[in-house]
């Protein structure tokens, strides 16, 4: 092929093939294990009903904007903002911010998904009490071994890329969400049939209003962002490799349901394992933060199964689980390493290859840093102070890309499409592979919000955010 002649871009198989990619980035640590105990902290069913309502009038509307605009540029996200703003500078920017955020999440995700390896390596080596111990996870997380579990693990991260869209991201998608969904409906099983898991059941789904306050309802809407993989350019991203045959407001609804679907279940897993091993389990204290939870917290519960089916039942269970969790991390890793590829392939017109190994270069150069924060390297695990707090780089990167910073990219997407973009081009995009779009309760309801109430949600939700977390 010729240097100037574009490759051709590559192309999810069918809607199936989207539906699976898409539903393997969006289903994350945050729906294992965030979205269980926020929902039991804040309310339970209440919390449910408001969080159902953000994905359906918030979220949902965003997700067709971002995979519209990618369809349409058949671009990264920078080359989506320049293209469909005919050129702008200040857009360009923009577009560069939502490549710039999957970058540095993938960053911290990456050292998080080693540490899931570290654990699964430790369960099969009979480790569970070890695990469960308050001191392991400060302990594991200073080993330089840490090191050659990054590296492999990127490793594969880049060989299932390099065999691109249909053949890697999709394919690993096909194989993975199903054992997932498996697992999870089998571990589910198990846990709903041990004693006091009913109590569980009762913390996690009885609604109770008196919860619900501005901080819930925030961070109920930010989950839903989050959980949704809204505001990471992923979207925008995987727009560009869907067909134009299909409807993208039904795939998008497939996949917010799959994902919420998925998140509910886990808190069906969670909670009654919480309460089956200690009946007056004080859910007050759990933290909403993944990474304490997952890798403090989820071993004590499991070596509490023990007296009910022995040390090896218990570590059989922990392996199950922490290979869940494993299965989701990758696809979600996969997902948002794949968008600064495609904007070194686009913008600067590498070949996969090449665009590969300095993507694969320049996030080990970065993530070398992250997992030094947490105590191997004093200088990185005193890395700065804000909000009345001593930070790692780690924490750093979390704090702005990860919690702060997607709102700020999904309020510019919707500003972009109402009101450069214009909501007829949006319109004209949504209608391709679905002629009943246009004039149905979904199309008023788009035009009406998207540039008006949506962003100006989203605009309350990081200030906000900003505010808890630097002030
Ligand atoms: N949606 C993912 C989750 O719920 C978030 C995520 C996606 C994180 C892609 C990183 C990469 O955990």
């Amino acid at each position: 092929m010729s240097e100037t002649a574009p490759a051709k871009r590559g192309k999810f198989s069918s809607r199936t093939g989207f539906i699976l990619a898409a539903a393997g980035s969006a289903v994350g640590l945050g729906n294992l294990v965030a979205f269980p105990v926020m929902a039991s902290k804040n309310g339970g069913a209440a919390f449910l009903l408001v969080y159902l309502f953000f994905i359906a009038a918030i979220c949902y509307p965003v997700m067709l904007a971002e995979v519209a605009m990618g369809r349409k540029a058949q671009r990264n996200p920078v080359g989506a903002f320049l293209a469909l703003s005919g050129g702008s500078r200040r857009w360009h920017l923009v577009g560069m911010l939502a490549v710039l955020t999957p970058f540095m999440i993938a960053v911290f995700y990456s050292v998080i998904t080693a540490w899931l390896l570290v654990y699964l390596r430790e369960l099969l080596g009979g480790g569970l009490a070890m695990l469960a111990e308050d001191a392991s996870f400060s302990e594991i997380v200073a080993r330089p071994s840490i090191f050659g579990y990054l590296i492999a693990l990127l490793a594969v991260v880049f060989v299932i890329l390099l065999n691109g869209i249909r053949r890697g991201i999709e394919r690993l998608a096909r194989v993975l969400m199903p054992a997932l969904a498996v697992m999870l409906l089998a571990l589910t099983i198990f846990v709903l049939t041990l004693e006091n898991a009913n109590a569980g059941i009762a913390y996690y789904l009885v609604p109770d209003f008196s919860r619900m306050n501005l901080a819930v309802v925030n961070g109920a809407l930010a989950q839903a962002f989050f959980s949704l993989s809204l505001g990471m350019g992923i979207l925008i991203t995987y727009g560009s490799y869907f067909s134009p045959g299909d409807s993208i407001a039904g795939s998008t609804r497939t996949v917010a349901i799959a994902d919420t679907g998925i998140a509910f279940f886990a808190g069906l897993l969670i909670l009654p394992a919480i309460f089956a091993f200690d009946a007056n389990a004080n859910t007050e204290e759990l933290s909403t933060s993944s990474v304490g939870l997952i890798f403090s917290f989820l071993p004590k519960i499991f070596l509490s199964m023990e007296a009910a089916v022995g040390y090896t039942g218990a570590s059989i269970a922990a392996v199950v689980f922490f290979t869940l969790v494993f299965f989701a991390a990758l696809t979600s890793l996969v997902s948002i390493i794949e968008i600064p590829i495609s904007c070194w392939i686009d913008e600067w017109k590498l070949s996969r290859g090449r665009a590969i190994v300095l993507q694969a270069t320049l996030l080990t150069l970065v993530a070398i840093p992250a997992a030094m924060s947490l105590g191997m390297s004093d200088f990185f695990t005193s890395f700065i102070s804000y909000g009345g707090e001593s930070k790692s780089f780690f924490d750093l990167v979390a704090d702005v890309f990860y919690e702060t910073i997607l709102p700020l990219v999904g309020f510019s997407v919707c500003i972009f499409c109402a009101w450069r973009w214009k909501l007829s081009g949006l319109t004209a995009e949504l209608e391709i592979g679905d002629p009943g779009y246009r004039g149905s309760w979904l199309h008023r309801y788009v035009d009406f919000s998207l540039g008006t109430i949506i962003p100006a949600v989203l605009l309350v939700v990081f200030l906000s955010t900003v505010y808890q977390i630097y002030f």
